[in-house]
């Protein structure tokens, strides 16, 4: 398995994504949760990637990039692997296409998860995220139940930053759908729906 999840920001990639290497134990490259990595550690990179996460725009491609090359090239990610927020514009698949080639992978889809931006908002404003393990849920879990981590409310989270990311993802990713359309490898969920039954519509359209 070698897909791409495209989706606005809290439409579920992460929790299909999840589900998807619990099964199949693929690679979950997830630029968001390297990024966050990058920033708990305090490393340059992590400091300048902060502003942009916190203001619900795009990290610089020079800075996300270097991330994902290193991480396409580790041994798990040559079995499969699932890339979850990456790419996020038309350069960085333009990118993705020159480093796959390089490796002799073609891509078995790019997977849409569907969701209307209304209920998104809902989703993103309740969401608790556990500081150890990435796990999300909703706000009455305090204590992680796959590690026992902590949860805590992300700062992009928060209402004033939601909206800015929606417009982020309108403006710069969307295009992306038709990119991978062009190419004959897009396939689309509705994500609205209760998770299990999203993920059934996800084996399915990947033909798992
Ligand atoms: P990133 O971490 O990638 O955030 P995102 O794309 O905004 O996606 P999310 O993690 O918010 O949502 P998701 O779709 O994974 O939803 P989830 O499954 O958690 O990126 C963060 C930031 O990093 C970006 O803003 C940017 O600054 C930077 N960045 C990252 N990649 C970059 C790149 N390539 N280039 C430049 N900058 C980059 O679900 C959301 C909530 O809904 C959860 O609470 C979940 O439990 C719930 N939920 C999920 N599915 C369902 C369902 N079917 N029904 C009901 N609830 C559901």
């Amino acid at each position: 398995m070698k897909i791409v999840l495209l989706g606005a920001p809290g439409a579920g990639k992460g929790t299909q994504a999840q589900k998807l290497v619990e099964e199949y134990g693929v690679a979950h490259i997830s630029t968001g949760d390297l990024l966050r990595a990058a920033v708990k550690a305090q490393s340059e990179l992590g400091v300048k990637a902060k502003e942009y996460m916190d203001a619900g725009k795009l990290v610089p491609d020079e800075l996300v990039i270097g991330l994902v090359k290193e991480r396409l090239a580790k041994d798990d990610a040559q079995i499969g692997f699932i890339l979850d927020g990456f790419p996020r514009n038309t350069a960085q698949a333009a990118v993705l296409d020159t480093e796959l080639a390089e490796m002799g992978v073609a891509l078995d889809g790019a997977l849409l998860v569907d969701v209307a931006f209304d209920v998104i908002v809902k989703r993103l404003s309740s969401r608790r995220t556990c500081r150890s393990c990435g796990y999300t849920a909703g706000p009455t879990v305090t204590v992680c139940p796959r590690c026992g981590g902590e949860m805590y409310q992300r700062d992009d989270d928060k209402p004033e930053t939601i909206q800015k990311r929606l417009d982020t993802y309108q403006a710069q990713t969307e295009p992306l759908i038709e990119y991978y359309d062009g190419k004959g490898i897009l396939i689309k969920v509705d994500g609205d729906r209760p998770v299990d039954e999203v993920y059934v519509d996800v084996k399915k359209e990947l033909g798992l």
